[in-house]
């Protein structure tokens, strides 16, 4: 949560709405007014009348409401009281009004205080000694109390304490004596179970109500001293909650409140993604929830891309389309799939032509990659291949890698021979697994390519013809207003490549704008960090999930992050399913128990001995 300044007119709204509880009217007021009618900024937000005649409770146009303070017995306090208080369902407006000492007068005064304990100990042991006691008794709150003072000197002296002058204000207001008293009784109620008490400030209603007011001014001249740290505890939401409505979904419940964290990626600046956590931290788990619930509560489209052909069971059983992408299988996707959505330029071949010359990039190899001859022959051929499909786009004429081959071996150029002898192992050889028209179905709204099976020579192309086809499908789906979260399990796979390492970062750049939502799933934190270029995608992420992490990618990440010491606590040898969440400019600690008796968990589960098989 954020605080910002009121401006003038909000603050007059705000003191328009103490005053003005019992009616339903708006709060209405403008300069124009004012100039016409010559009322005063009073005028609008006065209520119809006040009545403090009787000592115990004030009117206020037809609500009635009871100021009280609250006294301080604990010695130490603990900050779920306020929250508490505004737990409660009645009207109740709590006020703090914290003065700093200066710190030299406040020892000053707390010595002279030890000094005069002191010299009533020596009496007192004086007259111990007089009536034949010991000279060790003397009365207990004496001794406590000069236990007290002494040791609050030393947390001013040593610790960088400072003292404050705090007086806790509360008012409940309601529309009936019965429903006050009833709201007063349940707050000392409150206020007892923290060890403090409410006291109702007879005869000085007025003053509490206008120190009740958020105008900083304080009429009421009971306070008690605090230190900084006792202080502090009353500092609104030290518990920081993230709850959004609309179409939030969960990720656990804040290790602090215990309140569920509801969030939507999608009102982020930038709802790029990051999971990151040892192995078996539940990092797929979590993927796996967030999937789940969007499928349910969105009507996203949601893509995996799984390298370790672990989605399935899930897919499945949402009726989604798991493609699985391997030399033996027969599902087939075709690299050369184009749709005329697919570049924001007017031409559609610009962008592909790019993916195919990584895609060569990746098959020619070689240390320099691609010299600039062959990549003018790649983008001439490209260009050549769509010519037929882009007059007349109908899906079999989409071509097909072998379509491109066919062009290269046609052109004189030596390099062309060269890039088609690559190609030709994926064409006519034993990798031609990409060399088919697409034959499953793309466009099911939940889609999982399961890449395990590609070995390893394919594996990177497998990767990026996915990333490829995420892509198409973004484009699609712009075009229809839809959002589109792609999921990238084993992320560091696609870092280490630098092909797929690129086309990554551009994903992290340009799905913003197309409504898309990535989600990078890894152990590695330091492959995030590998490069210049790579650290785009860290720094574009607004939506970062923590779970554990092991020491030197903890300091790392505190230090990437700005994650103090005491958060740090949460990713360190944590469970399953706890961490820290970062959305935006929020940090909350969450823990997440899926309950294990649910048909859910046995299909996100990784653990062997619970898998279901079906
Ligand atoms: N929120 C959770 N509630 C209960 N159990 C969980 C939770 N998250 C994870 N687990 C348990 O931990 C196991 C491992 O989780 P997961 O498969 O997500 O690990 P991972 O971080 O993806 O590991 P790897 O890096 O090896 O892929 C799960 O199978 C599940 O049993
Ligand atoms: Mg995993």
């Amino acid at each position: 949560m954020k605080t910002e300044p009121l401006s003038g007119y909000e603050r007059l709204k705000v003191l328009h709405d103490v005053f003005n509880m019992d009616t339903n009217e708006p709060f209405r007021f403008s300069f124009d007014m004012v100039a016409r009618t010559g009322l005063s900024s009073k005028d609008f937000i006065a209520p119809t009348s006040f009545d403090f005649r009787e000592g115990k409770c004030f009117k206020m146009g037809r609500t009635i409401g009871a100021v009280s303070f609250l006294q301080i017995l604990a010695p130490e306090l603990n900050d779920r009281m306020l929250a508490d208080f505004l737990e409660m369902d009645s009207n109740i407006t709590v006020n703090f009004h914290i003065r700093t000492i200066d710190q030299a007068k406040a020892i000053k005064s707390i010595k002279s205080k030890i000094t005069d304990l002191d010299k009533m100990k020596i009496e007192e042991q004086k007259k111990a000694v007089r009536s034949g006691y010991d000279m060790d008794i003397i009365p207990s709150d004496l001794a406590t109390f000069g236990g007290e003072a002494k040791r609050l000197l030393q947390d001013l002296q040593t610790r960088n304490e400072r003292l404050f002058l705090v007086t806790i204000l509360i008012m409940n207001t309601a529309s009936s004596r019965q429903k006050l008293e009833n709201a007063v009784y349940q707050t000392a109620a409150i206020a007892q179970k923290y060890n403090c008490a409410l006291k109702r400030l007879d005869f000085q209603q007025e003053e509490g109500l206008m120190s009740s007011l958020p105008i900083g001014v304080n009429q009421v001249e009971i306070e008690r001293g605090l230190t900084t740290s006792s202080t502090a505890v009353f500092v609104p939401f030290t518990t920081q909650e993230l709850f959004q409505g609309g179409e939030a979904l969960y990720y656990g419940l804040n290790a602090l409140s215990n309140n569920m964290i509801m969030v939507d990626r999608k009102q982020l600046k930038n709802p790029n993604g990051l999971i990151l956590g040892t192995p078996g931290s539940g990092k797929s788990f979590s993927a796996k929830r967030e999937m789940t619930n969007a499928f349910l509560i969105t009507e996203d489209d949601i893509i995996v891309c799984d390298p370790e052909a672990e989605y399935f069971p899930l897919v499945q059983k949402l009726g989604g389309q798991v493609i699985r992408i391997s030399p033996v299988s027969t599902d087939y996707i075709n690299p050369l799939d184009i749709n005329t959505n697919y570049s924001e330029e007017e031409n559609p071949l610009t962008l592909k032509s790019d993916f195919i010359l990584s895609m060569c990039e990746l098959i020619v190899g070689g240390k320099d990659g691609l010299q600039p001859v062959e990549k003018t022959i790649i983008d001439r051929s490209v260009r050549m291949v769509y010519q037929e499909f882009l007059a007349d786009p109908k899906p079999e004429k989409m071509p097909i890698l072998e379509d491109l081959y066919n062009i290269l071996r046609n052109q004189k150029e030596p390099e062309a021979q060269r890039i088609a002898t690559a190609l030709e192992i994926y064409v006519h050889g034993s990798l031609n697994v990409f060399n088919h028209r697409t034959n499953v179905d793309v466009n099911n709204r939940f889609v999982c390519y399961d890449i395990r099976e590609l070995g390893k020579q394919l594996k990177k192309l497998g990767m990026l013809i996915v990333q490829d086809q995420v892509w198409n499908r973004v484009t699609i789906n712009r075009a229809q207003h839809k959002a589109t979260r792609y999921y990238m399990d084993e992320f560091h796979l696609l870092l280490k490549e630098e092909q797929t390492a690129a086309y990554s970062v551009e994903i992290w750049k340009r799905f913003r704008k197309w409504g898309g939502i990535p989600t990078g799933i890894t152990q590695n934190v330091k492959d995030l960090l590998a490069s210049r270029e790579v650290e785009n995608i860290f720094e574009n992420s607004d939506f970062v999930y923590l779970l554990n992490q092991a020491s030197g990618d903890r300091q790392i990440l505190s230090k990437a992050l700005n994650i103090s010491p005491s958060q740090q606590n949460y990713i360190t040898n944590s469970n399953a399913g706890e961490g820290l969440i970062f959305y935006g400019s929020t940090i909350v600690p969450f823990k997440d128990d899926f309950p294990k008796d649910t048909q859910l968990y046995r299909i996100m589960t990784t653990r062997l001995e619970e898998t279901v098989q079906n």
